[in-house]
């Protein structure tokens, strides 16, 4: 399957060869594991947003790999149900055979239908997972298909599969938005010239790449100073300038208010002005209104407002090979003064790699680095009063504020 063959972009996420024993009562065996590391790799090129990465990987009954599945994004195939799909499209029988899935099963009849149903139609007899969902609506799988008489287990590989979707299970947790935050800019970290022109830093590629991203998100944000001077549409586009079928909610940040003839509010007026300057109030506006997956377009004080208060997923930047000198800077001030309290980012190879070559672009992928594990016990009433929404810097004090 080529799904399993973890590519230089899913570096990290790489599966352990498969072996062809059968599969064993307790606790998992080397061929459970092996289809759990290629469950994890297949999930890793779904990507990030308003649901998790997970993978599914179907196991005849003598412990040979028949299907493997991952999830695209909200409103397409679970994970479970693709991987089903393919295995029936290749006329395997599933009777008895057992199904390794990254995330438990989901329970609800969403866009896409419960999962932990589809397994039961499937004559699947033995499920075994990463880790529980913690979504409300979908939790309870796991009850559904013991009540069904499948076997069920879990926690194999549970560290890996919560570090997949780290920043996915806190948003929920948070009950907030996924948040992705785009940066288009040139070499010299600047998102405008010194005239307040912008369009167009990127290439025709990346611009691509952000309509498509546009049109898989649930809301778009940018800062009223966004609005008034470069008057965007925020619709998602095609390459012929055309709009697509589906269009995120656009939302403008800021206390003033709108012009009633700016081009945002377009033919369906689909749009919220959050009348805050703090993104925690922002987040919680927009979660009211069913966004789940953000993208945070511009500008510099509202990428750098969001990135202060650590609520910042996903970090995508377009790199264009151009120098401007002046001109507005990308951000403007984390608050942050000494190197120890620099904000960490690692390299994401998920969701289509860490770096992607877009036409003269490059497309650079990052999510917040795992928190630092305190080297000395931290003080208890210490932790308690910080914030979570600063997991990612390196500051003994900001370590131990947690994820
Ligand atoms: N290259 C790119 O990807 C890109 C994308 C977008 C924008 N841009 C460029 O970015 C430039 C605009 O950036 P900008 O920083 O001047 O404006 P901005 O971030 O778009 O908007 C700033 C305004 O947002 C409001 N605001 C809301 N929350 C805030 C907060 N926490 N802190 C500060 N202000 C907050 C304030 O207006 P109120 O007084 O209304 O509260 C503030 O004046 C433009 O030149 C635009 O072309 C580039």
């Amino acid at each position: 399957m080529s799904a399993l063959n973890g590519s230089g972009l899913n570096a990290g996420f790489n599966p352990a060869p498969l072996d062809a024993a059968p599969f064993s009562p307790a606790p998992f065996s080397a061929a459970e594991s092996a289809a759990m590391q290629a469950a994890l790799a297949a999930a890793a090129q779904g990507p990030r947003g308003a649901n998790p990465l997970v993978g599914a990987v179907v196991v005849g009954t003598d412990g040979r790999l028949l299907a493997t599945g991952y999830h695209r994004g909200a409103g397409t195939a679970h994970a479970e149900a693709d991987a089903i799909a393919q295995a029936t499209a290749a006329g395997l029988d599933l009777r008895g055979a057992a199904i390794v899935v990254t995330l438990e099963p989901c329970n609800h009849c969403g866009r896409t239908g419960p999962c932990a149903q589809a397994i039961i139609d499937a004559g699947i007899t033995d499920v075994i997972y990463a880790v529980d969902d913690p979504h409300d609506p979908a939790a309870g799988g796991a009850l559904t298909l013991r009540a069904a008489g499948v076997r069920v287990r879990s926690e194999l590989a549970a560290d890996a599969a919560l570090d997949l979707n780290r920043r996915w299970f806190d948003a929920v947790a948070a009950k907030r938005p996924f948040v992705t935050l785009h940066i288009a800019q040139t070499l010299d970290s600047r998102i405008a010239a010194s005239d307040g022109t912008s369009q167009w830093i990127s290439s025709p590629e990346s611009l691509a790449d952000n309509h498509a991203l546009r049109g898989r998100i649930d809301a778009i944000l940018v800062g009223t100073q966004t609005v008034l001077i470069d008057n965007p549409r925020l619709t998602a586009r095609n390459a012929d300038g055309e709009a697509d079928g589906k269009q995120p909610l656009r939302a403008v940040m800021g206390y003033r208010g709108i012009p009633d003839d700016a081009a945002i509010h377009g033919a369906d007026g689909n749009v919220l002005h959050l009348a805050t300057r703090d993104p925690s109030e922002a987040l919680d506006q927009l979660f009211a209104h069913g966004v789940r997956h953000l993208m945070v377009e511009g500008g510099s004080r509202i990428l750098s407002a969001f990135l202060a208060a650590g609520l910042v997923d996903e970090l995508i930047i377009y790199l264009a090979p151009t120098l401007l000198g002046s001109g507005t800077a990308a951000l403007e001030g984390l608050g942050i003064t000494t190197l120890a309290d620099a904000q960490q980012w690692e390299w994401d190879p998920a969701s289509g790699g860490a770096v992607q070559v877009l036409g003269r672009d490059l497309r650079l992928h990052l999510r917040p680095a795992t928190p630092a594990t305190p080297a000395t016990p931290v003080d208890p009433a210490a932790t308690s009063t910080s914030s979570d929404t600063t997991p990612h810097r390196t500051g003994a004090d900001t370590a131990a504020g947690g994820n």
